[in-house]
């Protein structure tokens, strides 16, 4: 059995209201799970495992200001601009979150806020936010610790922290904490992996994914008509839940291992299969929905095609929506370069896409 870190700490309180106004800012990329969280239970704890690559140019980056409070209430004081605009529904869910923090960071409730966020994809272009965005506020919050009350000065520590309070504003956040690739949910295939944060496991990744890209490709812009959080929930009463449970288990398995031996094949069979049944999965949700356009098909079965005619290694993944991404390695960025040109652009809206690849993780500014 796992034991849950415990973060609450009553010491983290300031003892003087002489605060000088200072800011702390990170920015912190998406990622992509190739091994998908679907289901979860409890406080944000996931029903199965998960594996992601970590993204480096889809990123948010935020900015979080404070200073005392002048008023002794103990509510969150915040304001929230996402893009230098007030965003009200956002702000009501930071706030919820923060709120459901105080036990952790006491002194949330000592000080004002000020957050902006910006997103380096464009709005609405139909990428999910949640991981950027939740684990940029994690960090943010994780580095206010750090300079109020000199905590968390090891790295690694910091890390599991921030990875924690992450997984508790959006599950997929927990993993963006991590270069290269992580894990979140524990499994028996990464030693120390936990349902309550998320593991680095880029110095297990071999030389031959080491780079690797993901474009990806915009079919739909525009917010999905159903949440993730919905989307999750359904899995409670979904018939094909217990089944799918194990077959990701079977997956992480296969996949932790294809990832050590450099094995592109099995990655890429693993990342196809798990994109397709997180999507059947809505399919068969009571009320079942789907996110997918007839361009993502066309668009996976010429990805599918253009294996088998070439050989390369060229697969897709699906996140909650109707974007693809396209996974390859680096070597190879020339020839599918001029297929993603040719051939998928022309299906993509305004032949939009977003060239990513493996990334360093999260940077403070
Ligand atoms: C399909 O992390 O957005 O992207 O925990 O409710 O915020 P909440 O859900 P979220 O779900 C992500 C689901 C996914 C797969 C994945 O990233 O593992």
């Amino acid at each position: 059995m796992q034991t849950a870190p415990d973060y609450n700490n009553p010491k983290l309180i300031l003892e003087t209201a002489d605060l000088e106004p200072s800011h702390v800012v990170w920015r912190s990329p998406s990622n992509l799970a190739i091994v998908k969280y679907w289901g979860k239970h409890g406080n944000q704890l996931p029903r199965n495992p998960s594996l992601s690559l970590t993204l480096e140019t889809a990123f948010t980056m935020t900015r979080l200001d404070y200073k005392a409070k002048e008023s002794a209430d103990t509510n969150i004081d915040l304001q929230l601009f996402f893009h230098d605009e007030r965003n009200e529904a956002f702000e009501e869910r930071v706030k919820k979150y923060f709120s459901g923090l105080t036990d952790i960071f006491p002194f949330l409730r000592q000080i004002s806020m000020s957050i902006n966020t910006v997103n380096s994809f464009p709005h609405s272009s139909g990428i999910a936010s949640s991981a950027s965005a939740m684990s940029a506020l994690a960090l943010c919050l994780c580095s206010l610790e750090h300079e109020l009350f000199n905590t968390l000065e090891d790295d690694a520590a910091f890390d599991q922290k921030a990875s924690y309070i992450a997984r508790l504003g959006s599950g997929s956040a927990s993993r963006s904490i991590f270069p290269g690739m992580s894990v979140w949910g524990q499994t028996s295939e990464v030693e120390g992996s936990s349902d309550y944060f998320a593991v680095p496991f880029e110095d297990k990744v071999h030389a031959n994914f080491k780079g690797m890209r993901d474009d990806i490709l915009i079919v739909h812009s525009g917010t999905k008509s159903v949440s993730s959080s919905a989307g999750h929930s359904l899995m409670e009463a979904n018939p094909f839940a217990e089944p799918r449970y194990q077959q990701a288990n079977r997956n992480m398995m296969n996949l932790v291992s294809a990832v050590q031996k450099g094995d592109w094949e099995t990655f890429g069979k693993i990342a196809e299969q798990e994109a397709l049944t997180l999507h059947a999965l809505m399919m068969s949700s009571s009320n079942g929905y789907l996110l997918m356009k007839p361009n993502s098909i066309k668009i996976m079965e010429m990805v599918r095609e253009y294996r088998k005619e070439t050989g390369h290694q060229v697969y897709f993944s699906l996140d909650a929506g109707p974007n693809v991404h396209l996974l390859y390695p680096e070597e190879i960025i020339h020839e599918v370069r001029s297929f993603v040109e040719d051939q998928l652009a022309p299906l993509c809206e305004e032949r939009y896409y977003i060239e990513d690849y493996m990334g360093e993780g999260p940077v403070q500014q």
